[in-house]
């Protein structure tokens, strides 16, 4: 499937819900976020159709995303029923790995091949003040179960907010001089009802590099393929390497190849534009597998080209939570 610059659209993430275990500050308002009410949401068998549709439009890699995928009752069926759909060659999650400890194994089994888990900071006290009620010991057992569980690599997500953890990022860095884990470090991004204070935020990543360099030494490239948003290095001697992703200072929007499924089954086209495609009324008026798919069709071949951040307006109508990150 190629959208209309030109780009082969293959890959899928999923918000398998809105809700989540954690409130993270960059992510969700301390009050007055809301919530979907059951009926809006996809249910597994709508889910199921949908990821189906999309494999037949040559999509092969889905990732489940949220909110917080492992707070989604009957998740590890879920994903076995996905890991069943031809044509799917690859199932990733993004978690918070709060409750990997005990999920690691099982969702490892029913086919979830790799995770990336978030994790802003290696102080427990600045990790709960970030994500407001995480407890950082239970999301390091959750990585390391998911490293027993064969899933890789393990890429760990640092959200950089300035005042916040901007301190972190060296000491997070220096994880990869002992574990085989990519270590990525992602400009805050403007969304929603939190814009404001997510773009007085920013630590560009030039400023991140700058830090790690002078903590531990020279960055070295390694080779990027320009279709994922973080641009690889390694550390002397490291065993893991470091990512990171530009999206506002240096965004890869020639290099995009996803789309985004909503929990409540609307196409988002980018991350950081408002413009969404209903699929699920359609279906639940009953709308048959062409129709569907013409609709999937048409809309993914309108993609915009790029997240239009530097024209200064952000996205208003959702939070990142709601999206699915
Ligand atoms: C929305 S979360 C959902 C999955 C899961 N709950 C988690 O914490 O990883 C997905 C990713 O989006 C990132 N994220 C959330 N808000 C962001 C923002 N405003 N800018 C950049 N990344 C953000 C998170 O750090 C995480 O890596």
């Amino acid at each position: 499937m190629r959208d209309s610059f030109g780009r082969e659209i293959h890959y899928l993430r999923i918000s398998l819900t809105d809700r989540c275990n954690l409130r993270c500050i960059y992510c969700m308002p301390e009050q007055g976020q809301t919530f979907l009410a059951q009926a809006p949401r996809m249910t597994d068998d709508e889910l199921v159709r949908i990821v189906s549709l999309t494999a037949r439009l040559g999509f092969n890699r889905i990732r489940l995303t949220g909110g917080e995928p492992t707070v989604r009752p009957n998740l590890t069926l879920l994903i076995e029923r996905i890991n069943q759909i031809s044509g799917i060659r690859e199932i990733a999650m993004t978690t918070n790995g709060m409750q990997l400890e005990k999920m690691a194994e099982p969702l490892a089994r029913a086919g979830l091949k790799r995770v990336n888990v978030s994790l802003d900071s290696l102080d427990s006290e600045q990790f709960a003040l970030m994500t407001r009620f995480g407890k950082l010991d239970a999301v390091w057992r959750g990585i390391l179960a998911a490293e027993n569980a064969g899933m890789q690599p393990i890429k760990l997500n640092a959200v950089v907010v300035r005042g916040y953890n901007e301190n972190a990022i060296a000491d997070l860095a220096r994880l990869t001089l002992d574990h085989p884990w990519q270590m990525r470090f992602i400009e805050v991004m403007p969304l929603g009802s939190i814009a404001d204070f997510q773009m007085d935020s920013l630590v560009p990543v030039a400023e991140m590099k700058e830090r790690i360099e002078s903590a531990l030494g020279p960055l070295e490239p390694l080779e990027w393929s320009g279709h994922t948003p973080h641009r690889p290095y390694r550390l002397a001697g490291a065993v893991g390497t470091l990512g990171f992703i530009s999206s506002v200072s240096d965004p890869f929007c020639a290099g995009c190849n996803r789309i985004r499924m909503t929990a409540d089954g609307h196409i988002r086209l980018c991350l950081l534009r408002d413009d969404e495609v209903d699929v699920l009324s359609p279906l639940r008026r009953g709308a048959d597998d062409e129709e569907l798919l013409e609709l999937m069709q048409a809309s993914i071949f309108k993609k915009p080209w790029g997240h239009g951040l530097s024209e200064k307006s952000w996205p208003q109508t959702s939070d990142m939570s709601e999206i699915g990150g």
